[in-house]
């Protein structure tokens, strides 16, 4: 009797991102995809993925996608015993605090942020002596160190939430000054800034948007609030990346752009084949630095493990803990 060939998990993947990722390309991938689904089994690991992450990684291999809001309480939950954190640094860390008693891999120990590197816990120490009692709020796009120096922390998700929940008239909040200013333009909260900026975001200019207006008529411009405030002030919508994914899903605009890192528009496109993504976008070095190849090299390997200093972990988790009780 003949019996058939089993199907590799990869080989029903591929229709899923076949616009987005050329068939020679495919031939190179699937064998690191395939690697991947059989080690998360074997090691009980699952795989959570920032929503800038190539498609091969968000659609393919990925068990849980989404905005550093999302992944942060996602990893609160993780029952497996390995979590491998497609993303940056800050995410891993963030992942770690959150679920301490698992095994938490980033499977590029380099891979950092412009806006994480901008700032110390000497910094946030020295703001709170010039600023005695004004509460300090810090992005979550920071080490644990600068967290445990913090009093709550947001997200771009829930940053005007947070300083709002705080019922002061004046906050501290660290370290994006374009995320600081732009959620300060929304809420009556005075916002004391630091001078960090997103390498990927700060590039973004509003002359940029009037051009690509003038190019693409009846095109719906979404932008990410660690964009400088006049690209917002020309953006018809502003929001973290799982808010500007949510935005597409119930809109549906025919012709749109995300003013973000460029997976996020591969991402989001491959869901809705049927509408007209204009892709100027900058790519985050960082963001980029994870591949399918480490990925599998971290499962293998059992590296590189997310370790976080007993003096900082308690102070930083609770910074962390008080944000997600906001929200
Ligand atoms: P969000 O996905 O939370 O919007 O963050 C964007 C970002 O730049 C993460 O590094
Ligand atoms: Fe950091 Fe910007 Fe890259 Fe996000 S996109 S990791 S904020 S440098």
């Amino acid at each position: 009797m003949l019996s058939i060939p089993e199907l590799r998990p990869s080989e029903h993947l591929y229709a899923k991102v076949r616009h987005a990722i050329p068939a020679i390309e495919w031939s190179m991938l699937s064998e690191d995809i395939d690697a991947i689904i059989a080690l998360k089994k074997s090691r009980n690991a699952v795989i959570l993925a920032h929503n800038y992450q190539t498609p091969d990684i968000f659609h393919c291999v990925a068990d849980i996608v989404g905005d550093s809001l999302a992944l942060a309480r996602e990893a609160m939950h993780v029952q497996a015993d390995v979590i491998v954190l497609a993303g940056v640094h800050f995410m891993a860390e963030t992942a770690k605090l959150l679920n301490p008693s698992k095994t938490v891999l980033i499977p590029d120990r380099g891979a950092g942020c412009s806006l994480a590197d901008s700032i110390t816990p000497e910094d946030v120490r020295l703001l709170r002596q010039k600023y005695p009692g004004v509460p300090i709020v810090t992005y979550v796009n920071t080490s644990a160190a600068v967290k445990a120096e913090s009093d709550i922390c947001c997200t771009s998700g829930n940053a005007k939430a947070v300083i709002e929940s705080l019922g002061v008239e004046r906050v501290i909040m660290l370290p994006d000054e374009y995320l600081a200013r732009n959620i300060a333009a929304e809420t009556k909260v005075k916002v004391i800034t630091w001078t960090g900026h997103c390498e990927v975001h700060e590039r973004f200019t509003a002359e940029e948007v009037r051009q690509l207006r003038e190019n693409h008529p009846g095109v719906v411009v979404l932008a990410h609030p660690e964009c400088p405030p006049d690209v917002l002030a020309e953006a018809d919508f502003a929001g973290s990346t799982a808010a500007m994914s949510s935005y597409v899903a119930s809109k549906r605009p025919p012709r749109v752009v995300l003013l973000t890192e460029c997976s996020m528009s591969d991402n989001v496109a491959i869901q809705y084949p049927d509408l007209e993504f204009i892709r100027p976008c900058n790519l985050c070095p960082h963001m980029k630095t994870i591949t399918l190849g480490n990925i599998r090299h971290a499962l293998e390997t059992m590296q590189h493990q997310v370790t976080i200093d007993d003096s900082v972990a308690a102070r930083a988790r609770l910074a962390v803990e008080r944000m997600l009780a906001v929200t």
